[in-house]
């Protein structure tokens, strides 16, 4: 009989929960456990004790003031926090998102170089282009660029972050002391790029990240969300209802990875699920009844709207979304699925905002811990994904029932892994180290 595959976990970490009641149904310091570090190192200590792959930080540089009067709306710099976090951890891996928009590529390679390096190789960079457009105004005068031009400059982003990266062969610093030679300098190539977006000459001050390359993951699911994961990535996180519907998109990055000559399963496909985990059926719908009840409904339509980039002034909740305010939309994977909702129900757009939850268009899950072993079985059994982004509706406690009650079931049936058997972020997801001879071809003499 063949081994199941084991399944790969990454876990979107919040202070206190994916929910927007997250905070609300816990009886924590409030204040404490939604903006201090310590809640997210909690979480982290529990992820490493589930052996699951890695934590994730997502990221937008801006704050959401119409949110913070709701919910938690801390977000430190997840280069800086995952980097501390690495010191208290020991194996699990840790994806910060960084946006390609707001960042220079240089400044970017040379963080994510530290990072990897003070954490042993543990690091992964998960490439977003920022949907949201109030990013734009906190940083200078210029447009929050358009949805397709923003990917055209992710492209030429990440090649250049990769050279940079790949600019010092492993074996540049000799350290010679008998000749006084430190360094080989003709093994530290330049980036010598020169692109339509960017133009970045020199060599970063940082040896060779122990990963090669830190992780790359994407999170985009659009067409050119999916040709930039099918050119760079490692690891794809995406919104994905069901295991047919994960299939075709699999089978469409699949293509995309291979027009650009990589084989077939290269990207990693970890598909985002929320979930409320309970001892009985009964349980579980409580627990999610009293987080759904929790929810204020203004901060439900003004979330939905802002998810999709729709503009809250042109929206009356009572009445079904116009095509004026339709209009306003950002063309992201979300927008599509909210607008496709308001459109195919008709409702007052605060009743929509009931229905789409969550990430727009992703899984949601209540139940018992066999049955989340059964849905993580089928999924990764049937190639619907290669494991999940884990998003616990409340944190810590949800991420714990996972690893006390989920993790031994998956172990007995063969898909989760009894210890860490490497060190690395690459060893924990089954990628392919990054070969030093990948050098030549990308970097010019
Ligand atoms: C699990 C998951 C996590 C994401 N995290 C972020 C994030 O931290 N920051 C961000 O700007 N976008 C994030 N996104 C959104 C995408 O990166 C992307 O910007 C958005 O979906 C629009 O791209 P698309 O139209 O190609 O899907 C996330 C998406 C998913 C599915």
């Amino acid at each position: 009989m063949t081994q199941p595959r084991h399944a790969h976990f990454t876990v979107f970490l919040t202070q206190s929960g994916y929910h927007e009641s997250g905070w609300l149904v816990q009886d924590d310091d409030a204040v404490a456990a939604t903006s201090s570090i310590d809640s997210l190192a909690r979480s982290t200590a529990i992820a490493e004790r589930g052996l699951l792959d890695a934590v994730f930080l997502a990221d937008s540089p801006s704050i959401e003031l119409f949110r913070a009067q709701y919910f938690p709306q801390v977000r430190f710099d997840p280069v800086t926090v995952l980097t501390a976090l690495g010191q208290h951890s020991r194996h699990i891996g840790l994806f910060a998102t960084a946006s390609t928009t707001y960042n220079a590529p240089y400044e970017l390679a040379r963080r994510f170089a530290t990072a990897d390096h003070a954490t042993g190789g543990r690091f992964g960079w998960n490439v977003v282009t920022t949907g949201n457009a109030n990013a734009a105004a906190n940083f200078g005068s210029d447009p929050h660029p358009q949805h397709d031009d923003r990917y055209a400059r992710a492209v030429e982003f990440v090649e250049v972050v990769r050279r940079l990266w790949d600019g010092w062969e492993d074996d540049a610093v000799v350290g010679d002391r008998a000749s006084g030679r430190w360094a080989d300098i003709a093994k530290i190539h330049p980036a010598e790029f020169h692109g339509d977006f960017y133009d970045v000459t020199g060599a970063l001050p940082v040896p060779r990240p122990p990963q090669g390359r830190p992780v790359l993951a994407q999170a985009g699911s659009s067409e050119a969300g999916i040709d930039l994961a099918g050119r760079t990535a490692d690891v794809v996180f995406t919104p994905q209802a069901d295991v047919d519907a994960a299939r075709a998109f699999r089978a469409r990055i699949d293509a995309a990875a291979a027009s650009y000559g990589r084989p077939a399963g290269s990207v990693k496909i970890l598909p985002g699920i929320a979930f409320v985990i309970g001892s009985t059926e009964a349980e579980a719908a409580e627990r999610r009844r009293a987080l759904e009840e929790s929810a204020d409904p203004e901060l439900r339509w003004r979330m939905l709207a802002h998810n999709a980039g729709l503009d809250p002034a042109l929206i009356d909740p009572d009445q079904p979304l116009s095509e004026e305010a339709a209009a306003t939309a950002e063309a992201s994977t979300f927008a599509q699925v909210i607008i496709g909702r308001a459109r195919e129900t008709n409702l007052p757009f605060r009743e929509v905002a009931q229905l789409v939850t969550g990430l727009p268009g992703g899984l949601e899950f209540t139940g018992t811990p066999e049955q989340f072993a059964d849905l993580i079985e089928e999924w990764v059994t049937r190639g619907g994904s290669d494991g999940f982004t884990l998003q616990p509706t409340t944190l810590p406690d949800s991420l714990e029932l996972f690893v006390e009650h989920v993790v031994p079931i998956l172990q007995t049936r063969g898909l989760h892994r009894t210890e860490y058997a490497g060190t690395t972020l690459r060893d924990h997801l089954g990628l392919a180290p990054v070969p030093a001879s990948d050098l030549g071809s990308v970097v010019p003499a």
